[in-house]
């Protein structure tokens, strides 16, 4: 178990384990080694219980009824938006738009905000690091109004280049779109900073917290920005659980995105008017079981303790790297301090393709990511086609570290044989 300076664990690894029943299971009659968190992570019994309980205690429609089950289904969701709320540092529950994931939170922003308020000549910054779903919502948006878009370099460490930031800046600068932690390099960004300073041209902030908010502790007050999109997947809530956060009075401002059920005040044949929040963002049936288990996943994240899963990943990240670095052929991308970055970590064995190098890994029982991440302009500014991508949560060990590297020593006597 890792151990913080002063002796004790971070976290209880072994305990929080046996809360998670898909660590039991054997992959190609190899442990599972599950270090896949970035692109989802598995699901505590605590989450998977908040779904049974309401399927098999309240199932029904919200907002509609006036029955029992409708009534307790309609509080349970209001109160998991609460729940929700208060993980993020907002008392105020109209703030919190329920989405499918980060991908609808930021296409709800740039279509909603973005089609009211961009002009011609107006410009959205982005930055080299941005998953496509910070990134394509706002070109396509960019095309439909006539705005354009620019993208923030990198410095050679990985980190948004804030004098190119700076550089780029004006006042005709209306948005930017920033991921908190990239998901192919971990880096951190300064995101209070940086939202300080596109504020002071005027501009909004639009915030994808995908792989900031299940891993380091999240006050929506203290970052400054104006929208914040997260995915509970991510952080050991169902699949399809999602949140983007807004500042009150520009959700208010807003148009709605989708138009239906629970998104009215009234109807006439012509047009209609909008309930206010959060209904407006509401439309249609929610994935109401789901956002409980967001709640409830909340709720586990909590009891853990944010700070405590931030000093768990900053000493397993290190230890990855340190161990990654140490095997021949392997190079490490991303920022070197661990304090400076989250545990996701991309690597390459040189001389085989990400794809192979991941399916020795899977014979191995160890899951990580091959690909690019949904991150093409970084790949391509780093003039990478792929990397492997080990990302790690709060249940993974040192030895799933050692697990990992076993199993590419593996990959690298198999290809270089292969080459001989
Ligand atoms: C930084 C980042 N942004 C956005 C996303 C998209 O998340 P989702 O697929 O849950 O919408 C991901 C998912 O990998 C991500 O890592």
């Amino acid at each position: 178990m890792l151990r913080v300076d002063r002796g004790a664990p971070a976290l209880d690894v072994a305990r929080i384990r046996a809360d998670f029943p898909i660590l039991q299971r054997q992959v190609n009659g190899h442990p599972l080694v599950y270090l896949d968190n970035a692109a989802s992570t598995q699901k505590p019994r605590q989450v998977i219980d908040a779904l049974v309980d309401f399927y098999t205690r309240i199932n029904a429609n919200v907002h509609r009824g006036v029955h029992t089950l409708s009534v307790e289904a309609t509080d349970a969701y209001e109160a998991a938006r609460e729940r929700i709320g208060r993980f993020i540092g907002t008392d105020d529950p109209n703030e919190v738009v329920f989405v499918r994931n980060t991908t609808e939170g930021l296409n709800l922003v740039a279509a909603c905000w973005g089609r009211a308020n961009l002009r011609p000549g107006d410009e959205i910054l982005a930055t080299q690091l941005e998953h496509h779903s910070n990134l394509v919502p706002w070109q396509r948006v960019a095309q439909d109004t006539g705005a354009h878009i620019a993208l923030v370099r990198l410095t050679p460490d990985g980190l948004v280049d804030l004098d190119h930031l700076r550089q780029l800046l004006s006042p005709r600068t209306r948005v930017l779109a920033i991921a908190h932690a990239s998901n192919v390099l971990g880096t951190i960004s300064d995101v209070t900073r940086i939202a300080d300073m596109a504020h002071a041209v005027g501009a909004i902030v639009a915030v994808d917290g995908a792989q900031s908010v299940p891993h380091l502790a999240t006050d929506v007050g203290t970052l400054g920005v104006d929208f914040l999109a997260f995915s509970g997947h991510k952080m050991l809530a169902p699949l399809g659980s999602g949140v983007l956060w807004g500042r009150r009075e520009l959700l208010e401002a807003m148009p709605p995105f989708l138009g239906g059920g629970g998104m009215i005040r009234e109807v006439y044949d012509d047009r209609a008017t909008w309930a206010p929040l959060p209904e407006k963002f509401d439309a249609g049936t929610p994935a109401v079981a789901d956002s409980i288990g967001l709640a409830a996943a909340c709720d586990y994240l909590d009891e853990l303790g944010m700070a405590n899963i931030r000093t768990h990943e900053i000493e397993l990240a290190g230890y990855a790297m340190d161990r990654l670095a140490s095997v021949p052929d392997v190079t490490v991308y991303g920022p070197r301090d661990p304090h400076g970055r989250t545990a996701v970590v991309s690597f390459n064995l040189d001389g085989v393709h990400p794809h192979d190098a991941g399916t020795i890994l899977d014979e191995a029982g160890v899951a990580v990511r091959a690909g690019h991440h949904c991150c093409q302009p970084l790949h391509r500014s780093l003039d990478l086609a792929a990397t492997l991508r080990a990302s790690f949560y709060v249940y993974n060990t040192a030895d799933e570290v050692d697990a990992l590297v076993d199993a590419l020593a593996v990959a690298r006597r198999v290809y270089q044989r292969k080459t001989a």
